[in-house]
């Protein structure tokens, strides 16, 4: 069964002179394990699929079922949980907070998960290590470079160890050595059953990934 499965998704912002329809129409299914790229040019609406699929925003038409349940029927504190629990999220501007060490910053998710300090030190310490920025645990995020920046955002979206990461550009401001870092630790939490679905621009991030997802003005190509 399909984890994610957007029917005749539509989403139109704002009214009148103002109004934009960023999804006109959008249908597609993501299986449990699968690794997706969406792929399309600037203001395609790429971000906004990945915030409707994030629970981040909701859609102005359509169907959209998570695990086989329909997004409306979730109260808001299920909606609260999943966010939290069910996916991680790697936003196009990183959205770290400046006044926080890089491992205040990675330790956000676990705040509600009820697990044990030690527990929470290692598994932090743990991503930070992978992620090859364990020597920026206790800088503050306001001095860190693009590319750090990066990281510590992707370190954040899998310390939870969610369900489906959602990645949006999470490689744009690395150099090669680091992006090929990042997508292996993409390919192999993938490996380990998640699913993952990666916004990018780039066609060697895309070919990390089992299948491509097309978008051209709001609709899906090919
Ligand atoms: N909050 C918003 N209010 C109004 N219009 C918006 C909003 N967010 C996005 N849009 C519009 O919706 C369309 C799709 O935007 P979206 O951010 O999804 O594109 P994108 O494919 O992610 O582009 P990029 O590759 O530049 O990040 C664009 O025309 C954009 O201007
Ligand atoms: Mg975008």
């Amino acid at each position: 069964m399909s984890i994610i499965s957007m029917n005749e998704i539509y989403k139109t912002y704002g009214s009148g002179e103002t109004e934009v329809k960023a999804l006109r129409g959008v249908s597609f299914s993501i299986d449990k394990g699968d690794m997706i790229a969406i792929m399309g040019p600037s203001g395609s609406g790429k971000s906004t699929l990945l915030n409707i699929i994030g629970c981040i925003d909701s859609a102005t038409g359509g169907k959209y079922f998570l695990d086989g349940r329909l997004i409306e029927t979730f109260d808001s504190g299920e909606m609260a949980k999943l966010r939290n629990e069910m996916f991680g999220f790697v936003i196009q501007d990183f959205a770290l907070i400046d006044r926080y060490s890089v491992y205040k910053n990675v330790k956000i998710p676990l705040t509600y998960s009820h697990k044990s300090i030690s527990y929470e030190k290692d598994r932090v310490e743990n991503v930070l290590s992978q992620l090859k920025i364990l020597d920026k645990k206790n800088t503050m995020a306001s001095n860190l470079s693009g590319g750090q920046r990066q990281r510590v955002a992707i370190a954040r979206a899998i310390v939870n160890e969610p369900e489906i990461i959602l990645a949006d550009e999470p490689t744009g401001a690395l150099d090669s050595d680091t992006e090929d870092d990042v997508m292996n630790i993409f390919r192999s939490l993938n490996e380990s059953g998640k699913t993952i679905v990666i916004v990018t621009h780039d066609t060697k991030i895309a070919s990390y990934c089992d299948r491509i997802i097309r978008i051209c003005d709001g609709v899906i190509e090919g």
